[in-house]
């Protein structure tokens, strides 16, 4: 029922490959894949490359969170290179309709972020087509930041608006989520959950292991 997305920004990227592998065997669904290009934040991360490489790895989805500009750009790369699942951000999208159609018209499920400031109303039209949303709990840009309180409360306000609609969307949270705040957040209605520092950070094993420990508790 609960996903956890362990954020590959925070790995060692000297041993990329290892680190995937590590989590995946251990439990974590998706693999979250930062891709920054500079522009719509002011970090520049790694792209196609990277990812198409690390393919071999898992057969885990491939969580691609966008944060460049016009990504529709870049959807027919990202599903040559083994992109499971693209998340496009609200902000950095002119045509977003265009783009969400883009991607699920290449065979995969699409996401919407929406950066910390950004209101969740600003999605009422297009909720029934994606599969997920994703609620920036950080300013995007940066692994290792502090969690903004406000936006639990845009998580809550999603959660309403999709179970008003009967719609069975993914709430993603990404950033500053560890196993001390990981509650609070499934609480507010998230059921995919981002870390990369709370992963990385340590015996990436192990962290993965408690999450998911979390998650269970968190069902019963
Ligand atoms: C931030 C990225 C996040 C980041 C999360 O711009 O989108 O995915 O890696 O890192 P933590 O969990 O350390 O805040
Ligand atoms: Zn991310």
């Amino acid at each position: 029922m609960y996903i956890l997305a362990p954020s590959i920004l925070a790995a060692d990227f000297k041993k990329l490959g290892q680190e995937v592998e590590t989590v995946a065997r251990e439990g974590a669904e998706y693999i979250h894949i930062d891709v920054m290009d500079g522009m719509f934040v002011p970090s520049i991360s790694f792209g196609m490359p990277v990812i198409k490489s690390l393919r071999s790895c898992t057969d885990k989805v491939f969580d691609v969170h966008m944060m460049v500009e016009e990504p529709g750009r870049y959807v027919e790369d990202l599903k040559a290179a083994g992109a499971d699942l693209i998340c496009v951000h609200q902000e950095a999208c002119c045509h977003l309709d265009r783009t969400i159609n883009q991607i699920k018209d290449l065979g995969m499920k699409v996401g919407v972020a929406l950066n910390p400031a950004t209101p969740v109303s600003t999605l009422d039209c297009v909720l029934d087509q994606v599969d997920m949303v994703l609620i920036m709990s950080v300013n995007p840009g940066f692994g290792g930041q502090k969690f903004i309180p406000y936006t639990l409360e845009k998580v809550r306000e999603l959660r309403s608006r999709l179970n008003a609609r009967g719609l069975n969307v993914d709430i993603q949270v990404d950033g500053g989520v560890g196993l001390g705040n990981v509650d609070q957040v499934l609480t507010a209605g998230a059921n995919i959950i981002v870390a990369g520092s709370a992963v990385f950070g340590g015996d990436a094993a192990a962290n993965v292991q408690a999450f998911l420990k979390k998650f269970e508790e968190h069902v019963k």
